[in-house]
């Protein structure tokens, strides 16, 4: 992999800009209780998703980049490996802040027109990286779409170094957006809402369940991620959430409602 061009190109000023030295984790207060302005700005961007891609994508790369350096620190001079990144604006953004970002997704349609430079073609289950190559790893909103995200995680633990920070989100099943383009239809059954959705739109659903959407839930995903030894969590958090992120995680059952959209701060053990 060749450094983006752009890596270099005021780091320092970045890191002066915003006050912070590398590796210094920014305060928490505005994370540990994100603001209504927020969610609401993040909550009219994704109505605006098919129409304005580019403004709705953008804010919501500016705001995980933020969560990222928020338990990370800057990003400048780092090394971030972005997982099913789609289109790339997660990535673009973690190069706007400095960051040594490469983009790994399977589908070549998800790249679009204007992939970042040097994407690369590659399935989250078998990365063409090195063990440990990563400072960050980054996957949003990949995880319920594989079938196998244990396996999935395992891969993004192995390329990240020992200390590194693993950052994942995922919308769970029982989450109101938890049908995709279907939502919240999927509370009466998948196929029923993709049949609702094609008759509504007169085209196919793009995601069909158990193909390449699957039924993942907050409760069974953090036993599982607690009880693995190549990665503590740092944090399970409502990534969208303006209030209570941390603790609506915490009350079973209901977190499956009222969660919406998991993320999970996962920090890679030593080997
Ligand atoms: C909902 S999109 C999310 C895109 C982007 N990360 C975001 O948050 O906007 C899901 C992405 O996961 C990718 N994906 C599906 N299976 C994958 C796998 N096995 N490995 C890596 N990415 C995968 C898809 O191709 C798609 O780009």
């Amino acid at each position: 992999m060749t450094p983006h061009h752009r890596i270099g190109e005021g780091r320092t000023r970045l890191r002066e800009h915003r006050g912070l030295s590398r590796g210094s984790p920014r305060p928490f207060g505005a994370l540990k209780d994100p603001s209504f302005r927020r969610s609401l700005a993040l909550l009219r961007a994704f109505r605006h998703e098919q129409d304005d891609p580019d403004g709705c994508y953008g804010l919501l790369a500016r705001d995980a980049a933020d969560q990222v350096e928020a338990y990370g620190g800057s990003v400048a001079g780092r090394t971030v490996v972005d997982v099913g990144g789609g289109g790339g604006w997660f990535t673009e953004e973690f190069r706007r802040r400095g960051a040594h970002a490469y983009l790994f997704e399977p589908d070549v349609r998800e790249l679009g027109e204007k992939p970042p430079d040097g994407a690369v073609i590659a399935d989250g289950y078998l990365l063409p990286l090195a063990d440990g190559v990563a400072d960050v790893t980054f996957s949003s909103n990949v995880l319920e779409h594989v079938a196998d995200p244990q396996t999935f995680l395992s891969e993004l633990a192995r390329v990240t170094r020992p200390g590194g920070l693993i950052y994942v989100s995922f919308t769970n099943w029982l989450s109101p957006w938890g049908g995709h383009e279907w939502a919240p239809w999927h509370y009466f059954g998948a196929e029923r809402a993709r049949a609702r959705y094609r008759r509504r739109t007169g085209k196919p659903a793009k995601h069909t369940l158990g193909e390449n959407l699957f039924a993942v839930h907050i409760g069974t995903t953090l036993r599982q991620v607690r009880a693995r030894d190549d990665v503590t969590v740092v944090s399970a958090r409502s990534r969208y959430w303006p209030f209570l992120a941390e603790t609506v995680v915490k009350a079973p059952g209901i977190r499956e409602l009222a969660t919406w959209n998991l993320l999970l701060i996962l920090r890679r053990c030593p080997p």
